[in-house]
């Protein structure tokens, strides 16, 4: 059934969040390019290749000092706004750095016991505000659909700027899985790309919103297979479930990955989120070795295949694993500043000023 078209700024907020989250995509993106960055369900597969392509091409540029000056001077009229409510190391400096290649200025809030927050200010308020002295607000929240709520907010305003959703609770991470899907491309450009690949999750896969992101991300390609391997208690939400039944996608739960590491090309681990428990404690009864990667899984595992993490990792894979080729966590994060760079430059339109007009690019 194609989804009935529908715009962010005219319904009222309960109307719009009872919206299936294909439906309510459609309105983050203004004229096929995002708008705000929400959720993964706005993204298809031309985009994902055009941005993809565009990181790769930026990364090239900035190798030259001309390249780098030439960068700056994209967005060097507009200013960014990390808030940031909930810990992050990597996606926090990651786009910091991204609007700094693109000579982007950034303010930021991380500690809301230093902001009005503290005196009972809404967050709505809060980023209204926000929104006076930013032409952009990047975000990150403990709160599920937060990032939605603000982008409805400031809709309905006479101020609206793009959000970006930096991670909303447990329910999606659409920027880490778009630095996924580019270092999965990546990894097997010699190998017809991601069609047809196999994909084994591992670990928290109920409360990791990383995994939820990509796994719809994945719908985008042709015979993908899926796997789920997660403590029966942490096993992928039902609303994902559904949504690979209704794309066609074949996928499987499970609860051991040695029964599958020998036919993986993409092993992705995650680490039990035991934030999210509701009783304390609760996540440590589970016997987590069960998800680890070990050194008979990386022995098992085909040459060209590729271990990917979000991170940050605990237990779930031994440092000494860092060594293998095969693990490309440390290029996910690389990975991230790029893709960042590019998802900047298109919802702000200075990809064809980029990819016309810059200096010779470095080898
Ligand atoms: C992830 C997150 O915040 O969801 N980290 C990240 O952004 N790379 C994964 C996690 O915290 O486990």
């Amino acid at each position: 059934m194609k989804a009935q078209k529908v715009s962010l700024g005219t319904m009222d907020w309960e109307t719009f969040q009872k919206l299936d989250s294909r439906q309510k995509a459609g309105s983050f993106n203004i004229n096929g390019r995002p708008y705000h960055v929400l959720v993964a369900q706005q993204f298809g597969r031309k985009f994902l290749e055009e941005l993809g392509d565009l990181a790769t091409f930026i990364r090239k540029i900035a190798k030259t000092k001309a390249g780098m000056d030439f960068l700056q001077k994209q967005l060097s009229h507009k200013a960014a706004m990390l808030y940031f409510s909930q810990p992050s190391t990597r996606t926090f400096l990651s786009f910091h750095s991204a609007c700094q290649i693109l000579g982007m200025h950034t303010v930021e809030v991380r500690d809301t016991s230093t902001s009005s927050e503290v005196k009972g200010e809404t967050q709505e308020d809060s980023v209204r505000t926000f929104s006076s002295f930013a032409d952009a607000i990047i975000m990150r929240s403990a709160i599920g659909g937060l990032a939605e709520k603000m982008a409805w907010v400031l809709s309905n305003t006479d101020r609206p700027v793009p959000i970006i959703n930096a991670g909303s609770g447990k329910d999606q991470h659409p920027t880490q899985a778009l630095l996924d899907i580019y270092t999965l491309r990546r990894s097997f450009e010699k190998r017809g790309g991601i069609d047809r690949k196999k994909i084994v999750f591992v670990g928290d896969l109920a409360r990791g919103r990383t995994v939820r992101s990509l796994a719809y991300l994945l719908t985008n390609y042709d015979g993908v297979k899926q796997y789920f391997i997660a403590p029966p208690q942490l096993q992928i939400g039902k609303d994902i479930q559904d949504i690979l039944v209704q794309a066609g996608v074949d996928f499987e739960l499970g609860s051991d990955l040695g029964r599958h590491v020998a036919e993986a090309d993409a092993v992705y681990m995650t680490r039990i989120q035991d934030e999210w428990d509701e009783k304390k404690g609760e996540s440590q009864k589970i016997d987590n070795a069960k998800y680890y990667f070990t050194a008979d899984h990386l022995r098992r595992l085909p040459a060209h295949s590729v271990i990917m993490h979000p991170l940050p990792r605990r237990l779930e894979i031994d440092i000494a694993v860092d060594r293998d080729p095969r693990a490309v966590y440390w290029r996910q994060v690389r990975n991230g500043m790029w893709i960042r760079v590019a998802l900047l430059a298109f919802i702000f339109g200075c990809e064809n000023s980029i990819l016309k007009n810059s200096p010779k690019a470095g080898s």
